[in-house]
């Protein structure tokens, strides 16, 4: 388990429950957060039957088949179906992961899904990941680059490629990010794992020449010391990277160009 915090919206009330479907035999409970901003009302976790025998087998396929045959109004994000796009992160049993990589029987008992803890909600399972998004762009998630460009492309070494492996995979579904206590309390201004994982993916890339330049921004007591190695966010990667080894990296690095 990583974590179980609401979202920042939430005064919960008791929510609807759902008839379940007539004449199955195989059927599972799902209890879901559920916020609309434009009923007045406040938060509240509905009750759903869903019949696993016309079920396919991952949690995205559960609420796909809620919106689609019981509850149109339901509202999450997804779109590649294949832990790519990063698009349906969200908290399912306390964990934050990805609901179309997420398997049912991982789960024992009742299914409970919430938005990514501790950020504010646009609707649903839905969190508003604008703030999210600029700090990756804070970073200059690009290659930085100084010299004349060559002819035909920036050459690197097998050995230096290599170095990018567990760090290039991440689709930015800010699972980590939002397991992160230290991101819950500062996240305005500490930059938080997805963030730092990624600035250290092109501090690393022997082909940038902003090395300096990047290291010195992220110079800064919140950027990236307010990371205290609690390891929530390589624990819930889904895609199984370790944005903390890539954090301590970047500590690394400042302690050793400071001497
Ligand atoms: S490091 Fe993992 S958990 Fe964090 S944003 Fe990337 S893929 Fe998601
Ligand atoms: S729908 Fe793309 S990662 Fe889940």
């Amino acid at each position: 388990m990583v974590q179980l915090t609401l979202p920042k919206n939430s005064r919960m009330t008791t929510g609807k429950t759902w008839p379940k479907p007539e004449g199955a035999s195989n059927v599972r409970k799902f209890q879901i957060y559920r916020w609309n901003p434009d009923d007045g009302k406040n938060p509240s976790v509905d009750t759903y039957f869903v019949d696993m025998d016309s079920c396919g087998p991952m949690i995205l396929d559960a609420l796909i088949k809620i919106k689609n045959e019981i509850d149109p109004t339901l509202t999450f994000r997804r779109s590649c179906r294949e832990g790519i796009c990063g698009s349906c992160a969200m908290n399912i049993d306390g964990i934050n992961t990805l609901a179309c990589i997420y398997g049912m029987d991982e789960i024992q008992g009742d299914v409970k899904i919430y938005p990514l803890p501790h950020m504010p909600v646009v609707k649903d399972l839905i969190p508003d990941l604008t703030h999210f998004y600029a700090q990756h762009a804070s970073i200059m998630p690009w290659l930085e680059t100084k010299t004349n460009r060559p002819a035909k492309e920036w050459k690197q070494s097998i050995e230096d490629r290599e170095k990018l492996d567990g760090l290039y995979e991440c689709v930015m579904c800010a699972s980590c990010s939002t397991s992160c206590p230290s991101y819950w309390w500062n996240g305005d201004k500490y930059l938080g794992p997805a963030a730092l994982l990624h600035a250290y993916r092109w501090i690393i890339d022997s082909r940038d020449e902003a090395t300096g330049e990047r290291l010195d921004d992220l110079e800064d007591p919140f950027k990236l010391y307010r990371c205290h190695t609690i390891m929530n966010c390589t624990k819930t990667c889904p895609k199984g990277l370790n944005p903390a080894k890539a954090i301590a990296e970047i500590k690394k690095m400042m302690v050793e160009r400071a001497v």
